[in-house]
């Protein structure tokens, strides 16, 4: 069985991921502690499952994650039931107000200009790193746009977000853990304030939009801060391990020269997911591909191992920008499928349109920086030349 934290296995997980779906849909896994669906069909069934919902637990102890818990406990992502639909609805409500298609041609000028910086930072030092200047900037700055969140707190976003999720790891240790209770906690002040601000003046903001569904201040706050923190994470690992993908296969950045957008951005997710992993709790007895999940137990869906599987996808360990049948998990699936599904796919689409354009000689200037997490899987550094 894998070691979450081995560097080796980081570096790659698809090796391992490959000898278990050869054994079975379904795994134990002794140190992760839940048993792991490996294959796209066991992972469908999971995510899919109407006897398995992700089931919210207190971080113990629980006065020592007082913010942590208000913020997890009251997000739509948590919930199941009643409270996720009526929430699930006010978000979605507030989306199909046409944020998207509002943001479109901004989130296009910003990506350009991040694009601009990291080509000046190449021209003055012959390297610039992707993540920085491009991959970490661009969705935060689109997520704190679409919220109305101002400065100070915008850029404290990235830091409070990156503390928080470090306690979806396996073992994050003591000191992990008090860091990202000390950012929840700096972070539901700052919301509550914005909450409150956008009750006394509402702006065009899905704030503003939420403020004005009625849902309760707790919710609000967890509501935001969940649309806060998937709205950037995620997005910043598909643009990072989409562009170093790429650059590790010149052949594929040379047909993304002309190929349409959208079938590569899907490639993208699918080669090397950025969310590896999503547990479900068992609310009666049932199973999963056969394996046996008593009520009350939880269970892991790989997302990583299901796009590799050769059950799905034709040559599944192969790169294809224009791979025409792609139906991979990585936006989820069932009632909890990501919300933010067009806004990220807008913009990867709107970072690579910018790169391929504005540096088409692009390439690697020296090896990547991972970071060592394996349920949220990217990159610290991405260091390139043109
Ligand atoms: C490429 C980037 C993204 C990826 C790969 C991604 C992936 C996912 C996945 C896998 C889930 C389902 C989790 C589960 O079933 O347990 C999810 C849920 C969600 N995502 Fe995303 N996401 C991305 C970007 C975004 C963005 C930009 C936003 C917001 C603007 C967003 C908002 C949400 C929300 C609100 C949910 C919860 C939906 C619910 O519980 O009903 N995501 N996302």
């Amino acid at each position: 069985m894998f070691d979450p934290a081995d560097v080796g296995f980081l570096a790659d997980p698809y090796p391992a991921f490959a000898l278990l779906r050869a054994l079975g849909p379904v795994h134990d896994h002794p140190s992760l502690g839940t048993p792991v669906a490996v294959s796209h069909a066991a992972c469908s069934a999971l995510l899919r499952g109407r006897d398995l919902g992700r089931i919210w637990a207190d971080a113990e102890p629980t006065a020592e994650f007082a913010a942590f818990n208000l913020l997890h406990r009251n997000s739509l992502l948590e919930r199941e039931g009643e409270p996720h639909h009526r929430l699930r609805a006010a978000v979605a409500g507030a989306f199909n107000r046409g944020h998207t298609a509002r943001l479109e041609p901004w989130v296009r000028g910003l990506a350009g200009r991040l694009v601009d910086d990291l080509a000046a930072g190449i021209a003055a030092d012959g390297s610039a790193d992707v993540i920085a200047v491009l991959a970490a900037a661009l969705p935060v700055e689109v997520i704190a746009e679409l919220l109305g969140v101002p400065e100070p707190e915008r850029s404290a976003l990235r830091g409070w977000s990156n503390a928080i999720v470090t306690m979806y790891e396996p073992d994050p240790g003591l000191e992990r853990k008090a860091a990202a209770e000390r950012a929840s906690a700096e972070f539901v002040a700052a919301l509550r304030e914005l909450a409150e601000h956008r009750r006394r003046h509402p702006g065009e903001d899905l704030v503003s939009d939420l403020v004005a569904a009625g849902i309760d201040a707790d919710e609000l706050v967890g509501t935001a801060a969940l649309l806060l923190m998937a709205g950037h994470e995620a997005t910043v690992n598909v643009i990072g391990n989409g562009v170093l993908a790429l650059l590790r296969h010149p052949a594929q950045w040379d047909v993304l020269a002309t190929a349409p957008l959208g079938p590569a951005v899907e490639e993208l997710i699918r080669y090397d997911p950025p969310l590896q992993l999503f547990e479900r709790t068992a609310v009666v007895d049932t199973e999963v591909a056969g394996h046996p999940v008593p009520a009350g137990t939880r269970i892991a869906a790989l997302l990583g191992a299901a796009a590799h599987d050769p059950q799905v996808f034709e040559r599944p360990d192969e790169l294809d920008v224009t791979r025409a049948h792609n139906p991979h998990l990585g936006f989820g699936l069932g009632v909890h499928y990501c919300l933010g599904a067009p806004l990220a796919r807008l913009e990867v689409a709107a970072a690579l349109d910018a790169l391929r354009t504005r540096l088409p000689g692009l390439a690697l200037a020296a090896e990547p920086e991972r970071r060592p997490d394996f349920v949220m899987r990217g990159l610290r550094t991405l260091p390139v030349t043109a």
